[in-house]
């Protein structure tokens, strides 16, 4: 049968209700998307020549709040994939207990096929034909796969020119120029290791002699790599899509940041220490303590899951662990602290930029860090609660959580009429 992403997320939901004793009728309007909206948008390219690229926007759930989720732009992306992360984006902001539910949009474009100009013509188009199920208190889009600031912006200014005054508060993860947060762009790594070091003092793991391994030097693994290399741990192995490097004492995190600071370098040609060299997906089974995945998705699978040293995985990426493979870990006792925890700090930043647009307001970062601490923190303890309570895995535990946050929320409000 072909994998459909929507199905899988299902039965996730299928699976934790059950664990949890959520009744069917509690849940099952979770069960289907709000809202599915497809355009169709024409766009002049530089030749003078038309196209048109299809879009979509799904709000799957706003019984707790306006609906929150990127809008990613890829050659293959369709409503099914959309769907599913509109879903996901439901059960994560219900876990770490901010008041949105869950949306996703795309545009199934090759951004990097079009001119600045052709993807700037896209991005305010497609924000017009969206238009009507948008706005800082209906749903509110943030960046994704291949799309950054610079694009929040012009989504940002065209949602404005259309009504007529400035409304920052209708993208987050804007430049801060306009209405951007402050600590917004390592979020998602500053969470990461709040979390790693919560499992690690759960499970007595403390101490700084603990062997890290890091897939994904971006925006979430830098800068997880970053903070953790700051506060002394032993980072043992990092990886790009070019390669992972390898080194039991420890890497020099500092100067292989600096080298990949520098446009067009790649790990596979760093050579500073004499690290030990290997293949990008060799890093998943290295002799390490924890793991954290924060490349790209089904990285953990069937075909590497048995072979897994560590005894700890912190998914930082989205989806990095296939559900077979996590079958396996469960069995072997690998502890995987699931993704929609993991790396729900970039979510909960994106809530204060919206926070601090809405009532024109701008933080300190000690404002935004102290706040996104507090929030991972009640969150882990909320998943270790439910997965302690109910005997089950931390990604059951955490889909409990959210599955009774957002039921309860669907039940009080009732149903309309
Ligand atoms: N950026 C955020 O705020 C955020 C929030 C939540 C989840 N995530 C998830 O975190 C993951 C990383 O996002 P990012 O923003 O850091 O992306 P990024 O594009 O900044 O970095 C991705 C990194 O992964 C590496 N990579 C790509 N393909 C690889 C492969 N096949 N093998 C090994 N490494 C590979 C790249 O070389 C790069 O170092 C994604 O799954 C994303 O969905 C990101």
């Amino acid at each position: 049968m072909q994998y459909n992403a929507y199905e899988n997320i299902l039965c996730v939901m299928d699976n934790a209700a059950k664990k949890a004793g959520i009744p069917e009728k509690d849940y099952m309007l979770l069960k289907y998307p709000e809202r599915e909206l497809k355009v169709s948008i024409p766009v002049e390219m530089d030749d003078g020549s038309v196209c048109v690229f299809e879009g979509y926007r799904v709000q799957h759930s706003s019984s707790r709040g306006p609906c929150k989720g990127g809008i990613r732009y890829h050659p293959h992306v369709d409503m099914d994939e959309v769907k599913a992360l509109a879903a996901a984006m439901s059960l994560k902001c219900a876990v770490v207990n901010i008041p949105y539910g869950g949306a996703k949009g795309a545009v199934r474009v090759d951004p990097g096929r079009l001119s600045q100009d052709e993807l700037k013509r896209l991005t305010r188009r497609y924000i017009a034909m969206i238009l009507p199920i948008i706005g800082p208190e209906r749903d509110i889009p943030a960046p994704d796969l291949n799309t950054n600031p610079n694009i929040m912006a012009w989504m940002m200014d065209t949602y404005s020119m259309l009504k007529g005054f400035a409304v920052p508060g209708v993208v987050t993860g804007k430049p801060v120029e306009i209405g951007g947060s402050l600590g917004r762009r390592e979020a998602t790594g500053r969470g990461v290791v709040i979390i790693t070091e919560q499992i690690l003092r759960h499970l007595n793991r403390c101490g700084r002699g603990v062997r890290i391994a890091i897939q994904g030097m971006g925006n979430v693994g830098g800068t997880a790599a970053g903070l953790l290399y700051s506060k002394g741990y032993r980072i043992v192995s990092v990886g790009d899509e070019s390669g992972s490097l390898y080194n039991e004492n420890g890497l020099d995190i500092a100067s292989i940041q600096e080298y990949l600071s520098k446009r067009g370098n790649f790990l596979s040609d760093y050579n500073q220490g004499n690290p030990k060299h290997m293949t990008p997906d060799e890093i998943i089974t290295c002799d390490c303590d924890i793991l954290i995945p924060a490349a790209i998705e089904n990285q953990i699978t069937e075909s590497n899951a048995e072979r897994i040293k560590v005894g700890i995985i912190v998914e930082a990426a989205n989806g990095p662990t296939s559900v077979k493979a996590d079958a396996i870990l469960d069995k072997k006792g690998v502890v995987v602290v699931p993704d929609i925890l993991a790396n729900a700090g970039g979510v909960v930043v994106s809530y204060f930029e919206w926070v601090q647009n809405i009532q024109s307001l701008m933080w300190d970062i000690e404002d935004v860090n102290l706040h996104l601490e507090n929030i991972m923190l009640k969150a882990f303890q909320d998943v270790l609660g439910a997965s302690g309570e109910y005997g089950v895995s931390m990604r059951t535990g955490a889909n409990i959580v959210a599955l009774k946050r957002l039921s309860a929320a669907k039940k009080i409000r009732g149903i309309f009429p």
